[in-house]
C-alpha cells in the first residue's frame, strides 16, 4: 500500500506528459518511464529500462544499439544500484540534474551535475552519448554532463579514454561482474599518465596487461589489432591539458566497440551483418607474454621461444634453480653490477616492447644523443630510448628503476640499457645485440651459403663471358650505359625481321590472330614460313609512353637469355612500325588459369611449385646472374607466360630498369607497376631495388598458393589484405585454410608451407628484411630453418602507403591521427 501510495503521489506531482518513443530528448516535463524508450535521431541508439536477469526484478537504465538484433547494452546509469521494481523513472530537474527514481519515488542515481540553464534537457545523440544541456545550445563545450565521460564497460567511438588535467577528471572503463549483474567487476582499462603514458588493464590494483607507450606510430605493444585498419581510426593525444586514447569509426554503419570483459580481457567486437552477431576483432592480453611482468625484471618474453622467458643478454637469473624450474618470479639481474663511479655505458637491445614507463621521464624534443648524455649523468637512470620512432626516431624517455614487462614483438623498438663499463664491448661503445633465435641463425647460414655460391657462380660466369665476348671494352661500356639514349639499339645484335614476313605470319595483323594487349600495344600470334610459332608485340601508334617502353624492352630482353624468361627472337623496325618478336607461349599467362574457377583445377600442386621455382630462378637470373642487374618492376601473374608444358617464363620488360656498377637502389617520380604487387617503398616513395621485385614475387607466391588475387582481397573478419590474412593464419599455424581447394588433393604440405613461409618473408614491410632472390631459391628447395616473417607490407603502416597520416607536432604537444583509406 505504501509503495502504491507513494507512487501515486509521485504521479500526481508529475505533469501529465510521459515521453513517447518518437523523440530523442527528455525534458523537465517529459520524463522517461519504464516501458518507454527514447531513440537517437539517426536511429543508432536507444535509451530505456532493462532487466539483465529475467529471474530477478532488478531493473537498470541503459543504452543499447537500436539496429543490432542482439540486445547489446553499452552504458548503464545505475550499474551499482538497481531499481527493484518496474516503475523506474528518469527525470531532468530544473537544475539540469539527471535523476533516476524507483517506484517509491526515491532517487537511486543522479548525474550530480547541476547548472543553471534556461531549458535543461537530456538528449540521446546518435553517437550513443547521452548529454544534459540547454535545449537551444548544441555546443559540446557547454554540455553540463555526458555519459561519454562516465562509461560503464564499453568504450564507444568518440569517447576519450584518459585524463583531463584541466578538469581533473578521468574516463576509464570497468568490467561488469557478470551478464546478470552489471555492478563493478575487478578489471579496469585506463590510460596511466604516470611517466610516459601507457594504457593499462588492471586487476584491482595489480596490472594485468600494458599496451606499452605510444611511439608515434602505434603502441609499443605489437598487436595487429591495434594497427591502422579499415574499420576505425585511432589517436593518442598527449599534451599538458589532457592525455587520451580515442577511436572513431570510418563507416558509422560498421559498428565496433571495445569492452573490458568480466574475465579481464580487452575485447574489440565488430558487428557482422551476415551472421547477425558480434565478431571478436581483437583480444588483449592476446598471449601469455602479454601478461604483465610475467618474466619479471630484466628478462624478455617471447612466445616463439621455449621456455618463453629468458634473461636479457648480459643478465642472469636472480635465483638460477627456480628459473631453471620455470619459476620466473625472481627475475634477472646484471651479471656485472653497475658501478656508476667507474663510468657505465649502454648496450642497445632491439625489437622490444618497451618496459613499463610508469617510472620514467620524457622529453619529446630531445635527440637520442642528448638522451644518452643525461641518462649517463644520473646514476639512477637505467635505460633510455626514443619516444617517437617515426622516421629516424626522436625524443627521449629515461627509465629510473628496474626494467619490467619486456616482450619480443614484431615492430618492437630499440632500448639502450645501462651496463657496467666492463660489459661494453671493447672497440665500440655501442654494440648491436641480436636476440638469439635459431631461425635467424638459420637464415644467416643460408645467406652465407648463398653468397658463397653466388660468388663462385659469378666468377665462373665472368670467365665464360670473357671467353665469349669479342672485346672487354664493349662490355664495360655497356654496363655503364643508361637506358634512354638513342645509341642503345646500335649495340644490340638482334635479328631483324622485315615487315613483310611479319605481315604474312600474322595474316596481316588479323583480328583473329590477336592474343591480347601488352604493355605498349597489341600482341599477335603468328606462324613463320618454317612453321615456327611467334608472338608479335606491336608498338601502338597511339602509345606515347610506348616508344620508351619499346626501347626499354629491346634493351633489357636482348641482354638476357634464360629458360624462365620469354625469349626475344628479333625485332622489326620499318617506317612507323616497331615490333618485337617472341617465342610463342601456347598456354597464355598464369592469371588465365590461376583465377579461373575451372581452369585453376588444371594447376595441380606439382605444376604450381614448378612455376614458383621457375619464376624464382628467372628473377634470380635477372637480379644477379645476368651480366647486369635488371629490376623487372612489374612482376605479376599476368606477366608470367606458360609454355606447352606449363613451364613459366617471365615476360613484359617494358618497365624494367637496368642497374649498372654499384647502383643498388633508385628512385623514380613516375611509379609504374600494378597495385597489389608493388612494394610499399616503391608505391609510396618511388624507391625500387631488387627487393621491390622480391616483394612482387612474394605476392605472386601467395596468390599461387591461395588461388586468390591480392588486389581486391579483404578478409571479411579482419579486413586485412591477402598478405595480412596469410600472415595472421601463418602465425597461428593455420596453413590448411590458406590452400586453394583446387589443388589440396595433390599437395605436398611441407612444400606448400615452405612456399607460404618464403612468400611471407618476401612481402615483409622493410626491403632489408626481405631475402634476396638467391636466398629465396635456396629456401624454396632446401629444408633449413627459416626466420619467422615479420609483418607484411601494408600491415602496420598502411597509413603510410595511403599517405593519409597526419602528424602535428609543436613543442611539447603532439597529436597523431592515423587514417586508412580503403
Ligand atoms: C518481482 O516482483 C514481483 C511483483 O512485485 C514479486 O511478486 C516477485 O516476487 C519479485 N521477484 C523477485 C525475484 O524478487
Ligand atoms: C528496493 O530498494 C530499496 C533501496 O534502494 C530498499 O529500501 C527496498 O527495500 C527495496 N525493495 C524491495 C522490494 O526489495
Ligand atoms: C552522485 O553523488 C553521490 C553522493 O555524493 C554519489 O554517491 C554518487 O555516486 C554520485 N553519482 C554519480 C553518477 O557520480
Ligand atoms: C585477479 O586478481 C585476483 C586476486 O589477486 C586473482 O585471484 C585473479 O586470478 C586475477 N585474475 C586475473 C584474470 O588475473
Ligand atoms: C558502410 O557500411 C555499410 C554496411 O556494411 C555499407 O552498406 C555501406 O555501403 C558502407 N558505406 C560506405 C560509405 O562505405
Ligand atoms: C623488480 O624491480 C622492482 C622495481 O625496482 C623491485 O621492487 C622488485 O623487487 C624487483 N623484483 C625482484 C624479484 O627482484
Ligand atoms: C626538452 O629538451 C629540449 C631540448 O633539449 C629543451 O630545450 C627543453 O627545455 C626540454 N624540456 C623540458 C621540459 O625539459
Ligand atoms: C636523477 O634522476 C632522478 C629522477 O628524475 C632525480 O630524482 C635525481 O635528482 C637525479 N639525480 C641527479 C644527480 O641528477
Amino acid at each position: 500500500m505504501k509503495s502504491l501510495y507513494r507512487f501515486c503521489c509521485f504521479c500526481f506531482l508529475l505533469p501529465t506528459l510521459i515521453v513517447s518513443d518518437s523523440t530523442d530528448t527528455i525534458t523537465t516535463n517529459q520524463p522517461l518511464a519504464d516501458g518507454k524508450t527514447i531513440i537517437s535521431s539517426g536511429g543508432a541508439f536507444e535509451l530505456g529500462f532493462f532487466k539483465p536477469d529475467v529471474n530477478s526484478n532488478r531493473t537498470y537504465l541503459g543504452l543499447w544499439y537500436k539496429k543490432v538484433s542482439k540486445l547489446t547494452v553499452v552504458w548503464i546509469a545505475n550499474r551499482d544500484v538497481p531499481i527493484n521494481d518496474t516503475n523506474g523513472l528518469l527525470k531532468v530537474t530544473d537544475q539540469a540534474n539527471l535523476a533516476l527514481f524507483n517506484g517509491e519515488g526515491t532517487a537511486i542515481w543522479s548525474s550530480n551535475a547541476t547548472g543553471s540553464v534556461k531549458n535543461p534537457v537530456a538528449q540521446l545523440l546518435d553517437s550513443g552519448n547521452l548529454v544534459v544541456k540547454d535545449a537551444a545550445d548544441d555546443n559540446p563545450e557547454n554540455y553540463l554532463w555526458q555519459s561519454f565521460e562516465h562509461p560503464t564497460d564499453t568504450l564507444l567511438p568518440g569517447m576519450k579514454l584518459g585524463e583531463n588535467f584541466v578538469k581533473g577528471t578521468e574516463v576509464y572503463i570497468q568490467s561488469i561482474k557478470s551478464n546478470v549483474d552489471p555492478s563493478r567487476g575487478n578489471f579496469i582499462f585506463r590510460v596511466d599518465p604516470d611517466g610516459f603514458p601507457q594504457k593499462f588493464l588492471m586487476n584491482g590494483s595489480t596490472p594485468r596487461f600494458r599496451t606499452g607507450p605510444w611511439n608515434g606510430l602505434r603502441l609499443s605493444w605489437g598487436s595487429p589489432g591495434l594497427q591502422p585498419n579499415p574499420v576505425y581510426t585511432y589517436e593518442f593525444v598527449n599534451n599538458p591539458q589532457e592525455v587520451y586514447y580515442r577511436y572513431d569509426l570510418i563507416n558509422t554503419s560498421v559498428y565496433s566497440r571495445l569492452i573490458v570483459s568480466t574475465d579481464g580481457i580487452i575485447q574489440r567486437f565488430t558487428w557482422n551483418y551476415k551472421t547477425q552477431d558480434w565478431a571478436v576483432y581483437l583480444n588483449a592480453p592476446a598471449d601469455t607474454c602479454d601478461i604483465y611482468g610475467l618474466c619479471n625484471n630484466y628478462s624478455i618474453c617471447s612466445t616463439a621461444s621455449s621456455p618463453i622467458c629468458s634473461c636479457l643478454d648480459k643478465f642472469v637469473p636472480k635465483s638460477p634453480s627456480e628459473w631453471q624450474a620455470t619459476d620466473w618470479s625472481n627475475g634477472c639481474q646484471r651479471r656485472v653490477p653497475l658501478d656508476c663511479q667507474k663510468g657505465d655505458g649502454f648496450i642497445k637491445y632491439s625489437g622490444i616492447k618497451l618496459p613499463d614507463t610508469r617510472w620514467s621521464w620524457y622529453n619529446r624534443s630531445m635527440t637520442l644523443k642528448e638522451c644518452e648524455a643525461i641518462c649517463l649523468k644520473n646514476c639512477s637512470c637505467t635505460a633510455y630510448a626514443n619516444t617517437d620512432i617515426t622516421g629516424k626516431g626522436s625524443g627521449c624517455v629515461l627509465w629510473f628503476g628496474d626494467l619490467i614487462d619486456m616482450t619480443r614483438v614484431n615492430g618492437g623498438q630499440d632500448i639502450y640499457i645501462r651496463m657496467a663499463a666492463s660489459e661494453i664491448p671493447s672497440g665500440a661503445n655501442k654494440a648491436k645485440i641480436l636476440g638469439i633465435s635459431l631461425p635467424l641463425v638459420g637464415a644467416f647460414l643460408l645467406l652465407v651459403l648463398s653468397l658463397i655460391l653466388c660468388a663462385q657462380k659469378k666468377k665462373r660466369r665472368q670467365r665464360k663471358l670473357a671467353e665469349q665476348l669479342p672485346s672487354k671494352g664493349k662490355m664495360e661500356s655497356r654496363s655503364e650505359q643508361r637506358l634512354n639514349t638513342e645509341s642503345d639499339k646500335e649495340d644490340l645484335d638482334l635479328p631483324l625481321f622485315d615487315l613483310k614476313t611479319i605481315e604474312q605470319a600474322t595474316n596481316n595483323f588479323s583480328i583473329d590472330n590477336k592474343l591480347g594487349a601488352g604493355g605498349f600495344g597489341p600482341v599477335y600470334k603468328g606462324t613463320l614460313e618454317e612453321g615456327q610459332e611467334i608472338a608479335v608485340k606491336r608498338l601502338s601508334e597511339y602509345s606515347i609512353q610506348g616508344l620508351d617502353e619499346f626501347k626499354n624492352e629491346v634493351k633489357c630482353i636482348a641482354e638476357v637469355q634464360h629458360r624462365n624468361l620469354v625469349k626475344l627472337l628479333g625485332c622489326c623496325i620499318e617506317g612507323e612500325e616497331k615490333m618485337l618478336i617472341y617465342e610463342f607461349m601456347p598456354n597464355k599467362s598464369l592469371d588465365f588459369f590461376l583465377f579461373d574457377n575451372d581452369r585453376s583445377r588444371l594447376l595441380d600442386w606439382p605444376k604450381r611449385f614448378q612455376i614458383i621455382i621457375g619464376i624464382a630462378r628467372g628473377l634470380l637470373y635477372l637480379h644477379q646472374d645476368s651480366r647486369l642487374t635488371i629490376i623487372h618492376r612489374d612482376l605479376k601473374a599476368g606477366n608470367i607466360l606458360l609454355d606447352s608444358e606449363m613451364k613459366p617464363k617471365i615476360s613484359d620488360f617494358g618497365m624494367a630498369r637496368i642497374f649498372g656498377g654499384t647502383e643498388t637502389e633508385a628512385r623514380t617520380k613516375r611509379v609504374v607497376g600494378t597495385y597489389g604487387y608493388m612494394s610499399p617503398e616503391y608505391a609510396v616513395n618511388g624507391v625500387f631495388s631488387t627487393k621491390s621485385d622480391v616483394f612482387s614475387f612474394g605476392v605472386f607466391v601467395l596468390e599461387i598458393v591461395t588461388g586468390k588475387k591480392n588486389r581486391g582481397f579483404t578478409h571479411p573478419d579482419h579486413y586485412h589484405s591477402l598478405l595480412g590474412h596469410a600472415w595472421l593464419l601463418f602465425k597461428d599455424s593455420r596453413f590448411q585454410e590458406l590452400i586453394d581447394d583446387h589443388f589440396s588433393q595433390s599437395c605436398f604440405l611441407s612444400e606448400v608451407i615452405r612456399s607460404i613461409h618464403v612468400g611471407l618473408l618476401c612481402v615483409q614491410q622493410y626491403p632489408d628484411d626481405r631475402p634476396s632472390m638467391s636466398s629465396v631459391v635456396l629456401m624454396l628447395v632446401g629444408d633449413g630453418a627459416l626466420p619467422f616473417p615479420k609483418e607484411p607490407g601494408y600491415f602496420t603502416e598502411r597509413n603510410c602507403f595511403f599517405e593519409t597520416d597526419k602528424i602535428f607536432s609543436s613543442g611539447n604537444q603532439l597529436t597523431i591521427t592515423l587514417l586508412d583509406a580503403r
